[in-house]
């Protein structure tokens, strides 16, 4: 990884006040945190229910995207396992990706969740190619990359989206969008990322695929298509590739609110309450 100019960081007096940073264990780093994300699955984490996906030993602190430096200056991003929701994270060093210059730091903090999970589905699960029609179905932080995602793999893109998330999904590059499930041509891929059960499926072609983030497989709707369920996989190559395009300008990264970290316990509420849609900065 490339050291950056910057003078190294007194991490003992950042922000004003004294802090005893964790200490890195082997194969770890010290991260000085920019900033973290809220993620919706974080609510579920909260409420014990991701036990299976992400380890959690008591006491554990918050925070799976982190965007932050390390104490020579490289500016990184990465998903860890938790601890990010802090001024300083530990993080295995082998989850994070140098952040290229040009791309502000903070924001690149949405890219390693919703932004691996967009890629995962449009490239590999759903394998989307020039000329095919794509159906994406939310337009919340994931739907926002994956709207641009399958435009830059050349696809035609409908977006299928509330009245809230419209705005949105025009402003991701969709070719168009559907409130309320107007008619529309059958799609190659129908990309399925709201937490509900897929509905309209009869549109996608036969032999199409529906992809979905959110719906277990054996709750899929059973149709002459391809259905597939999955979990996000910690890729630092699909990341690094994800920001090469945030750097060449292909990909926009859409920050939806930034709030204090201090905020972290009214933006979960928020989340609970139905309130919250897109990807929300956390900052120490
Ligand atoms: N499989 C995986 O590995 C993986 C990874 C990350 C996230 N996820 C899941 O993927 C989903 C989307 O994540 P995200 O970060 O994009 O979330 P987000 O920004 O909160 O977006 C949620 C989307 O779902 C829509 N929505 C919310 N409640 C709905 C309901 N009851 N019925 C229909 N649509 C509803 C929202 O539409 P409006 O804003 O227009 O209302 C929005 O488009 C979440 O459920 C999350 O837990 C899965």
């Amino acid at each position: 990884m490339a050291s950056r100019s910057s003078a190294p960081v007194s991490l003992a007096t950042f922000n004003g006040k004294r802090h005893e940073p964790p200490e890195p264990g082997p194969g770890e780093v010290l991260v000085r945190v920019a900033a973290t994300t809220f993620n919706p699955s974080e609510a579920g984490l909260r409420r014990g229910l991701l036990r299976s996906i992400v380890p959690v030993v008591l006491p554990y602190t918050m925070g799976l995207d982190v965007a932050g430096t390390l104490a020579q200056g490289d500016r990184v991003i990465g998903r860890l396992d938790g601890g990010a929701a802090a001024d300083f994270a530990v993080a295995p060093a082998n989850v994070l990706v140098p952040v290229p210059d040009g791309v502000p730091l903070e924001d690149a903090a949405a890219l390693p969740i919703a932004g691996l999970t967009a890629w995962q589905a449009v490239f590999e699960h759903a394998a989307v190619a020039e000329g095919q029609r794509v159906l994406v179905n939310g337009a919340g932080a994931i739907g926002r990359y994956a709207i641009q995602l399958a435009r830059h793999a050349g696809a035609h893109v409908v977006a299928a989206t509330s009245a809230r998330g419209a705005a949105a999904a025009h402003g991701a590059g969709a070719d168009r969008v559907i409130i309320g499930w107007e008619e529309i041509e059958p799609v190659d891929a129908y990309i399925h990322l709201v937490p509900a059960d897929p509905v309209h499926t009869g549109r996608i072609r036969p032999g199409g695929v529906l992809v979905s983030a959110t719906t277990p497989a054996d709750r899929l709707p059973v149709g002459p298509f391809r259905g597939v369920h999955f979990i996000v996989r910690n890729d630092t190559a699909d990341l690094a590739a994800l920001l090469a395009l945030v750097a060449d300008g292909t990909v926009r990264i859409d920050i939806a609110g930034r709030r204090p970290l201090t905020d972290l316990d009214a933006v979960h509420a928020e989340a609970d309450a139905g309130k919250l849609t897109g990807k929300t900065l956390l900052l120490p």
